[in-house]
């Protein structure tokens, strides 16, 4: 058989034939603003052009939608396409001894990077996933409440709902403005919804809808002094702007890995607090012997070992960037479009600008024109691609850009909504 030494040989080889220019472009314009603040940086177009040219995109079209999932970086893509090729050689061999135990790099580096011990992070497939485990794997029955908000995620309140259908658990949904009146009213709003019955809260860190930060530490803090469960949804919160567990505080945390962090489709991570980790039945059950082992929520039967693998190299080119610039970068795009659209009266803005509440997302609204023929137009006449957020209380384009995406594509995009809030 294929000795592990003759492996790592050939794939020596095959590393150095895939390394490629753009990630060494990438490097040295890092090294060129070294030392410098990220609001500086942020502005920078000689260094964000590199970042720009490491993606394969499509330019023909402008890319806005960053929420739903976004390209990897070149230097990602070919080590997804390198481990499936690595793995089609003789998959019970190449994928399940050879790369399958890295998975444990991934985990390690992805619990250094969020903060939390490596032993109370499990990698899956996505941030619904994540999410699941910790909502259908929660011991509750009949009568038991969990309180949640009407602008969390569809999917996620599915789930719930199923619960509510099969288990007789109660759900309470608290809605709020937006933007809301501060963060203050939105930790009073899911506090003041808790009942005797309330056993866990839901709450995203960032919202989808209008990319609304919550203070999740406040409403985590007081929840665990009342002896209720956090589950937070960060789907779009890991990798998007700096935080880390310790400012978080929740139970059990659930992320995409293939939004902000630019991993491969199909990425996430599961959080759970070590001492919840015994308690909390895993999606796909696991044999006893693993109740304590936060590998027992990975028992998911056979996966390609090339997606997880490839969060490394997203990892890598995350921090190359560093979060405090990418962050900075994300609100300085965000904010171009935004302060300019914001000066016409007939434009309405759903996301507070303030970086304490908000990012890169940004949800816009023309007012008396309807946001399904707004995103039509923007697409028909200049391939813009947005996403309609339509619900009771409002309605709005939602605008996510990214780390690629280049100050003409954002001006276009602001001429665009100025052209149809005359049509
Ligand atoms: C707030 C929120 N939660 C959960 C999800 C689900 O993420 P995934 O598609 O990675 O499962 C999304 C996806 O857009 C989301 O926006």
């Amino acid at each position: 058989m294929f000795s592990r030494r003759a492996f790592l040989r050939t794939s020596t080889a095959a590393l150095a034939t895939f390394t490629n220019a753009s990630a060494a472009r990438v490097q040295s314009a890092t090294r060129a603003i070294e030392g410098r603040a990220a609001a500086q940086v942020a502005s920078d177009e000689s260094y964000w052009r590199e970042i720009q040219q490491a993606f394969t995109l499509d330019r023909t079209i402008i890319n806005l939608n960053n929420g739903g999932c976004c390209p990897s970086p070149r230097v990602v893509h070919d080590a997804l396409k390198r481990y499936l090729d690595v793995s089609n050689q003789a998959p019970v061999y190449h994928m399940w001894q050879i790369l399958e135990p890295n998975i444990e790099s991934v985990r390690r580096r992805l619990a250094a990077e969020f903060g939390c011990d490596a032993e109370e992070l499990a990698i899956t497939r996505n941030a619904s996933e994540a999410l699941q485990i910790a909502q259908l794997g929660l011991d509750l029955g009949k009568g038991d409440e969990v309180v949640t908000t009407n602008q969390d995620y569809g999917r996620m309140l599915d789930t719930w709902e199923q619960r509510v259908r099969r288990d007789g658990i109660k759900l309470t949904k608290v809605s709020f403005p937006v933007p809301p009146k501060s963060m203050d009213d939105l930790a009073s709003r899911l506090l003041g919804a808790i009942t005797p019955a309330t056993k866990v809260l839901h709450f995203c860190h960032i919202t989808n809808l209008t990319g609304q930060i919550f203070p999740v530490k406040q409403i985590c803090d007081e929840a665990r002094r009342r002896g209720i469960k956090t589950v937070v949804d960060g789907a779009h919160a890991f990798a998007h702007f700096p935080y880390k567990a310790s400012d978080l505080g929740c139970d059990y945390y659930g992320t995409s890995l293939h939004k902000w962090l630019l991993a491969p489709i199909g990425t996430g991570f599961l959080y759970v607090r070590r001492e919840n980790i015994p308690a909390l039945w895993p999606l796909t059950p696991a044999n006893a012997s693993r109740a304590n082992d936060i590998r027992k929520f990975e028992e998911i039967g056979t996966h390609p070992a090339a997606n997880h693998n490839a969060i490394a190299e997203a990892l890598t080119f995350h921090e190359g960037i560093g979060i405090e610039r990418k962050s900075a970068r994300l609100r300085y795009l965000r904010d171009r479009w935004a302060t300019r659209l914001t000066q016409n009266p007939k434009i309405r803005l759903h996301t507070n600008l303030d970086p304490k509440h908000s990012c890169a997302i940004g949800t816009v609204q023309i007012v008396g024109q309807p946001t399904a023929k707004v995103i039509a137009k923007l697409w028909e006449k200049w391939r813009i691609i947005a996403t309609p957020i339509v619900n009771d209380e409002y309605e709005g384009a939602r605008i996510t850009p990214n780390v690629y995406t280049t100050i003409e594509e954002i001006d276009t995009f602001a001429t665009a909504m100025e052209e149809i809030t005359r049509s």
